[in-house]
């Protein structure tokens, strides 16, 4: 069975090589697209790939009146929410690759999702060696009560902590709360040089050129060590396999999922 698919993003870094994955695939087909600046146009026209029929839309409300199955969510923080839960109120299931959602959010659209019946598979970052961060730190923390996370990424990204990162503590809040010697609040000096508390634990973005992605999760005992560090490469390749793969999976869900592992046997 074909998977009907709209990417809400579309012609960005992420979505234009999701796109162009979908273009490849024998059981998806991409029928609408989200973006502003293209809308009106063919996305294949925009793209370069004469596979992609779809039509560029301005606004999900727009896109959604063509059905899919699985809506695809790639654009930016500030949109991302409402696109997610237009697209649940059509009866679609969803895949969110954007950055930024907060905890809270995610309770809303979960919320939402049961009551429809629909799967959303949220993926901070759907590269391998990422979700294998995420299930080795866990892992990690059943063990070792202390530790804290940096998030490296380039200087114009406008979201911090990264969807990995918040994903990462999300995940590591699920397996205990931190137990640092000193608590932060007790901190002599500004308590902001000992970072964010993110769903418990801490957590330092550093936002430089000369960085793409990359999270570092350090477990320290005494006397001892362990950092886990995912470092992301130039291209937008290995979001675009785990999104595929998001896509072929998420209709067997039900509710918020977090974690492209949570469909993969690891
Ligand atoms: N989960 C993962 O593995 C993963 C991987 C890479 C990126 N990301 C996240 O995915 C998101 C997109 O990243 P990116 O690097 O692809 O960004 P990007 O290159 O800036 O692309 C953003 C896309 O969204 C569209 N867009 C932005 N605002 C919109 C709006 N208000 N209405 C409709 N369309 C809108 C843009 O087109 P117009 O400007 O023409 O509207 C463009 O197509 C970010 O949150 C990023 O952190 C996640």
């Amino acid at each position: 069975m074909t998977i009907k698919v709209c990417v809400a993003g579309a012609t960005g870094w992420a979505g234009s090589e999701l796109a162009r994955s979908i273009a490849k695939a024998p059981d998806v087909v991409l029928v609408a697209a989200i973006a502003r600046k293209h809308a009106g146009r063919i996305l294949g026209d925009v793209l370069g790939e004469p596979r992609l029929t779809a039509r560029v839309h301005a606004s999900a409300a727009e896109a959604l009146s063509e059905p899919c199955d699985v809506f695809v969510e790639y654009t930016k923080p500030d949109v991302a929410k409402n696109n997610i839960l237009c697209a649940l109120e059509r009866g679609a299931h969803v895949v969110v690759g954007t950055s930024g959602l907060t905890d809270d959010d995610y309770a809303q659209i979960d919320a939402l999702a049961r009551k429809q019946k629909r799967g959303v598979l949220a993926c901070g970052n759907f590269a391998l060696t990422a979700v294998l961060l995420q299930k080795f730190a866990e892992a990690a923390a059943r063990l070792i009560p202390q530790w804290e996370i940096i998030d490296y990424a380039h200087d114009d990204k406008v979201d911090a902590p990264s969807g990995t990162v918040r994903e990462l503590t999300y995940r590591l809040s699920k397996v205990r709360a931190p137990e640092p010697t000193v608590p932060i609040a007790q901190t002599v000096g500004p308590p902001e040089a000992r970072g964010a508390t993110v769903s418990g634990s801490q957590v330092h973005s550093i936002r430089l050129p000369g960085y793409m992605i990359s999270a570092e999760a350090i477990f320290g005992m005494p006397d001892q060590r362990l950092t886990i560090r995912h470092d992301s490469g130039g291209s937008a390749q290995p979001y675009a396999e785990g999104a595929l793969l998001a896509i072929r999976k998420v209709s067997a869900l039900v509710g918020v999922h977090r974690g492209l592992d949570s469909v993969l046997e690891l």
